[in-house]
């Protein structure tokens, strides 16, 4: 099997493409033929040795996959040779095959191709958890999606949209804006020459009720000083690199809400609910109300190239190495 290795924490263009036998399969699990494994920002913070789990040195990178069961375990009774799954796995990922417990395998839903298999789970699952989870949002109510052209920053624009909140948009590129037009917001902002408070403050027509933030940085104190009254700020993520220090006068005055979302940390001990939570999401994209992207494709030896586009904020929406 082909797998992409981090032998040592650094930058991603230190990782490295190895031959590996293949891992055998015990009872519980099954070997998954991998068709697109997908890239997230937060595999380069763990391949930097910047995110706050470490994994072993030497390990294969790459949190999500979908492919096709290619052997199954004894004991296996859910899944059979050539079914369609797509599994979240922390990392391991980067690789042409991977051997995963069955639990863990979702059939993957016939509208969805593996390349969005790959890479809507992490990416809806965050901003499904905030918008339904983490605060009940409702329909008529404006959101501010920060890094919308980013992964967890559309999909926030098409669960928005999916809730019947009312979406504006904010990018640095053309291509992000344009894209989430299309998933469903009704206004854009671009981050790089206009001012994102006085936009959104305009466009929502007095402040904007919520506002969902991966990005971190200076546009934090934009988007809560965007806020109406009660409105509410999710604090997705810190894509710029920098975790914002808030003036909390503008969490008084306003009466306003800061509210932390992390649904990686969460996950792990409400194991039930978020199977709950991803039936529920699954449900809708079965239903039609949510279309997640279709992601860009590397070949799986140019996964060092993509990381660096995602780092360096080059991919619109999501992308995946394909073996
Ligand atoms: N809380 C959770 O449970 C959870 C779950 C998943 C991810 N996250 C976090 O959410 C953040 C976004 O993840 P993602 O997968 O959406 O990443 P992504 O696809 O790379 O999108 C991040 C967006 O952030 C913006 N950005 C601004 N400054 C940046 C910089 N210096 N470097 C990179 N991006 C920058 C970019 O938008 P513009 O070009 O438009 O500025 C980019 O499109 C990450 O910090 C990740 O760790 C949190």
């Amino acid at each position: 099997m082909q797998v992409v290795s981090c032998n040592s924490f650094g930058p991603v263009s230190n990782l490295v493409v190895e031959e590996r036998p293949s891992v055998p399969v015990t009872a519980g699990q099954v070997r998954i033929a991998v068709a697109a494994a997908g890239v997230n920002f937060v595999d380069g913070l763990i391949v930097q040795g910047l995110y706050q789990m470490k994994p072993q040195l030497p390990f294969v990178p790459g949190g999500e996959v979908a492919g096709t069961v290619t052997e199954v375990g004894d004991g296996v009774t859910t899944h059979s040779l050539g079914d369609r799954v797509f599994v979240s796995m922390g990392w391991g990922g980067f690789a042409s095959e991977v051997v995963v417990a069955a639990r863990s395998a979702l059939h993957t839903p016939a509208a969805l191709t593996d390349g969005q298999a790959a890479t809507f789970v992490q990416s809806y699952g965050t901003s499904w958890f905030a918008l339904r989870l983490r605060i009940r949002a409702q329909a008529g109510q404006w959101l501010l999606v920060l890094g919308a052209g980013g992964g967890v920053g559309l999909a926030a624009v098409d669960v928005g949209r999916a809730l019947g909140m009312r979406v504006i948009a904010a990018a640095s590129s053309a291509e992000k804006r344009a894209l989430a037009l299309q998933y469903g917001a009704e206004a854009v902002i671009d981050t790089t020459t206009e001012d994102v408070k006085a936009r959104a403050r305009e466009i929502s027509g007095g402040g904007v009720h919520v506002v969902y933030d991966p990005v971190g940085g200076a546009l934090t104190e934009a988007g809560l000083r965007a806020l109406a009254e009660d409105g509410q700020l999710l604090i997705v993520g810190f894509a710029a690199g920098q975790i914002p220090k808030l003036p909390a006068n503008l969490v008084l005055l306003g009466n306003r809400r800061v509210v932390g979302v992390n649904w990686g940390g969460w996950f792990a001990g409400h194991v039930e609910e978020n199977e709950r939570m991803l039936a529920e999401l699954l449900a809708a994209i079965e239903r039609g109300e949510l279309h997640p992207v279709e992601p860009m494709q590397y070949p799986l030896a140019d996964a060092a190239r993509a990381l660096q586009d995602q780092v360096e904020r080059r991919v619109a929406g999501k992308s995946v190495l394909v073996p």
